[in-house]
């Protein structure tokens, strides 16, 4: 069955270029991103996985680990390394579960048959500190992924688990949010002096601290 959102994140043991796993327990009290790419050695997933590598400091600055997966086996993701960093000028410095026999690519329902009967496609998992799935992203293997786009909702997920507020369209971190609709307006007028409502259903606030 599909992970979907509000799923527990289904645990397991897999083999990756950092050792052994359990995913929870690998995990702890972190966010974490779980992304899948179709096949090592090919030219879309080696700019991805540098680019990823790239924001690790971003990644751990919103408490968020990550961990990359495709069919390959550990000892190929490990010499695909040296071609990652050669091109993209960035060390793979997160693990990369290799799943030949792709018992966590059919957990997490990342093979797409009419896609590719073998190959997993571009998936993403941003997984909460509670182990609940809170975004599930799925892009074919011609298109390389947006990792700033990962970045930005995952300051959404972050702000709006601890304010009742939403975020609109293009948000990006420091933007105005929008107000939860179980607020009143007295309480809005606490905690969100100076809102605006631009409709019943639509109050604008400066971003809660
Ligand atoms: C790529 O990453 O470029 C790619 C992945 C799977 C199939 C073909 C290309």
């Amino acid at each position: 069955m599909a992970v979907r959102l509000g799923h527990d994140a289904p645990d397991f043991t897999a083999e990756t270029t950092h050792g052994t796993i359990r995913f929870c327990k690998w995990k702890g009290n972190s966010w974490a991103v779980l992304f899948s790419h179709p096949k090592d050695f090919t030219p879309v997933c080696t700019t991805e996985l540098g680019a990823v590598a790239a924001l690790k400091p971003e990644f751990e600055k919103r408490n968020t680990k990550v961990i990359g997966l495709s069919v390959d086996p550990v000892d190929s993701h490990l010499r695909w390394e040296d071609d990652i960093n050669d091109v993209t000028g960035h060390k793979v410095n997160f693990p990369m579960i290799g799943d030949p026999d792709r018992k966590v690519a059919a957990l997490y329902d990342m093979i797409h048959p009419n896609a590719s009967d073998t190959l997993t496609v571009r998936s993403v998992f941003v997984i909460a500190p509670d182990n609940k799935v809170k975004l599930t992203l799925t892009y074919p293997a011609s298109t390389g992924r947006n990792f700033q786009e990962l970045l930005r909702v995952i300051d959404s997920l972050q702000l709006t688990a601890r304010h009742s507020v939403s975020t609109p369209a293009d948000w990006k971190h420091g933007d105005d949010v929008i107000i939860g609709g179980n607020v009143s307006n007295e309480e809005a007028k606490r905690k969100f002096p100076g809102f605006v409502a631009k409709k019943p259903y639509l109050r604008v606030a400066k971003q809660p601290k």
